[in-house]
């Protein structure tokens, strides 16, 4: 499918590495080759998969791969876009202000180099020590010790999340992330979630920006849990607990 999407007119593929809703982990490097056949440079959105598994992204050969920090235990309002040399310059700056310029006359201007030319303005200084600091702290943990534990434990909240009447688990690829959306008989999914969150466990319930993947699955949101490296065994069998009260009250 994804090969006849390719056109004379497709300029750019833009793809999530995980999916935030069903936490499918998509082939990225596998993905990436056919767009270079198509001499089509790829865009992967990683705000779900940086925080969870070894990324890569040179071996993934993205000519642009980006996250969020806030999703990797750092502070909100910073990201992380990466592109391909080539791709910094050959790219204009899209704002201008304070440390991205060169030189300025009346009739011309130059820039400096990629990254800078891309960061006009005084720089968000203290986002960017919290997001190093929150880098060095998941690379001291270990993103193949997250990763293994996240894997544990999201095959044990399955198991235990399938066992319950009613329930039903929507996506189900081989290869995911600790992301798992459910849908329950006769409760809806904003009216578990609220009930989850009086019993002090949050989740989110909603569309989660995927309105289009609501459709395909022919539901109108769904509860999701994501697992994060604090999570632990307990704190799925409390979420279990929490479903079957849940059930209990529509009962
Ligand atoms: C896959 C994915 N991309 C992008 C975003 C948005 O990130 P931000 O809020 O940093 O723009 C989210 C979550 O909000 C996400 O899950």
């Amino acid at each position: 499918v994804y090969q006849q999407l390719f056109s004379a007119r497709t300029k750019l593929v833009a793809i999530t590495h995980a999916s935030n809703v069903i936490g499918t982990i998509n082939p990225i490097k596998e993905m990436a080759a056919i767009s270079h056949a198509h001499e089509v440079p790829i865009l992967v959105d990683g705000a779900q998969a940086v925080p969870h598994l070894p990324v890569n992204i040179k071996e993934l050969d993205a000519d642009f791969y980006v996250f969020s920090g806030h999703k990797l235990y750092g502070p909100t309002g910073i990201g992380v876009l990466y592109a391909k040399q080539k791709y910094l310059d050959l790219m204009p700056p899209y704002q201008g202000g304070g440390g991205m310029i060169e030189t300025v006359a009346f009739d011309q201007i130059s820039f400096v180099k990629a990254a800078q030319k891309f960061e006009a303005g005084t720089p968000d200084i203290a986002g960017a020590i919290g997001l190093a600091t929150a880098i060095k702290y998941v690379e001291k943990v270990g993103m193949q010790t997250i990763y293994q534990h996240e894997q544990q434990l999201l095959l044990e909240a399955e198991n235990k999340l399938s066992a319950i009447a009613g329930l039903r688990i929507v996506g189900t690829a081989p290869s995911k992330v600790g992301v798992i959306s459910f849908v329950m008989n006769g409760i809806h999914p904003h009216d578990l979630g609220t009930i989850l969150d009086h019993e002090g466990i949050a989740i989110r319930a909603g569309h989660h920006c995927a309105m289009p993947l609501m459709e395909r699955f022919q539901v109108p949101a769904t509860v999701r849990v994501s697992l994060g490296l604090y999570n632990q065994s307990s704190d799925i069998d409390a979420l279990v607990a929490a479903i079957e009260l849940a059930k209990r009250m529509f009962a």
